[in-house]
């Protein structure tokens, strides 16, 4: 089948498109910033076009040169975002408006979308409890705010237009290259394993880290199926605190400075404790054990300087 991408060529987008590839799907990618990533490898199995999915007309014309039997959304903007109203509720509002209705209006029923675990917002909301998709959305920031307004965008068109649109809320996505989005917890991994020092305000601060290649798969399975049995799907992740995310990399680099500047922090956190057994039953997906997709971001890392691999 053929799969078009919007935002493709990003952290999770070009893992995505690479696994779809690699099923044999064909795939086009629309992305603003088209060379942020090459698919050379796969010749005319995967092209990649500019466009800008905040332009109703750019969606239309992609949608219609690529007659796909599916659209993966993930053109957003990450991290920031709160002193420029106006242009991230384009690109995060407008901009998944344009490619519900874009793909209403071409017949393409199928949508896999990218919410995200802001959602929830806090865990202190929940109390010490897992939370799963039906659990009330608690998210404040204007980009959780924008992940609920996404999420009833999308129960709008699959009422009105029973359309099949899904979306998945991934957690702290982990990489050696993520540079957007919540990074302490990848600085804690990369920059140790450069061989430099690296200080964080609170050492029990917690996260809900999981692999960029375990989400990637999971945005596969889920565009692949033909429907859904739910409208969104948590992936969940590794929940651990700042610390002993700490302590596992020195358990690989025993010379690694990592500090902290107090403890505490754990009620501060964000949603970490989050039940993804929608989306690992449905879609039979299994999550390596966390502490090897820490040892293979920091051997991906030393690589890449030239350093020895450790493990
Ligand atoms: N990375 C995470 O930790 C994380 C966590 C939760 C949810 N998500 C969601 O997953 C999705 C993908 O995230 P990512 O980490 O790959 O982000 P990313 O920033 O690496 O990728 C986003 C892509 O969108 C493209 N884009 C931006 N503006 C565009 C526009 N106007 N038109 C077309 N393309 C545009 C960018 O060029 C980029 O390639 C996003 O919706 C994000 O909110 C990510």
């Amino acid at each position: 089948m053929t799969v078009l991408v919007f935002g493709g060529t990003g952290f999770i987008g070009q893992r995505a498109i690479r696994r779809l590839a690699d099923r044999g799907e064909k795939v086009v990618c629309m992305d603003i910033n088209p060379r942020s990533a090459s698919f050379d490898e796969y010749g005319d199995q995967v092209s990649v076009m500019y466009g800008d999915i905040t332009q109703f007309e750019d969606v239309i014309k992609a949608i219609l040169a690529s007659k796909p039997d599916r659209i993966l959304n993930l053109a957003y903007l990450l991290g920031s975002g709160d002193d420029t109203p106006h242009f991230t509720m384009k690109l995060n509002v407008l901009g998944m408006d344009n490619c519900f209705e874009a793909a209403r209006v071409c017949g393409v029923n199928r949508i896999v979308y990218a919410s995200s675990l802001a959602s929830s917002g806090q865990q202190s909301h929940f109390g010490e409890r897992l939370i799963n998709e039906d659990d009330a959305k608690m998210g404040t920031s204007q980009y959780a705010v924008h992940k609920i307004f996404n999420e009833f965008q999308a129960d709008q068109y699959n009422s009105i237009y029973g359309m099949s649109i899904t979306g998945i809320r991934p957690a702290n996505v982990t990489g050696p290259d993520k540079v957007r989005g919540s990074t302490d917890h990848v600085r804690c991994v990369v920059l140790p394993a450069m061989g430099q020092p690296v200080s964080f305000p609170k050492k029990d601060i917690m996260r809900l880290p999981v692999h960029v290649d375990d989400v990637a798969e999971a945005f596969v399975r889920v565009t692949l199926a033909n429907s859904s049995h739910y409208p969104l799907y948590n992936t969940g992740g590794e929940a651990i605190s700042m610390g002993d995310l700490a302590d596992i990399v020195r358990g690989y680099l025993p010379d690694a400075q990592i500090t902290f500047e107090s403890d505490g922090g754990r009620e501060d956190s964000g949603n970490f404790l989050v039940d993804n057994s929608r989306l690992l039953g449905e879609f039979e997906l299994e999550y390596p054990p966390f502490h090897t997709r820490v040892l293979q971001i920091i051997n991906e890392v030393r690589e890449s300087e030239g350093l020895p691999l450790v493990g």
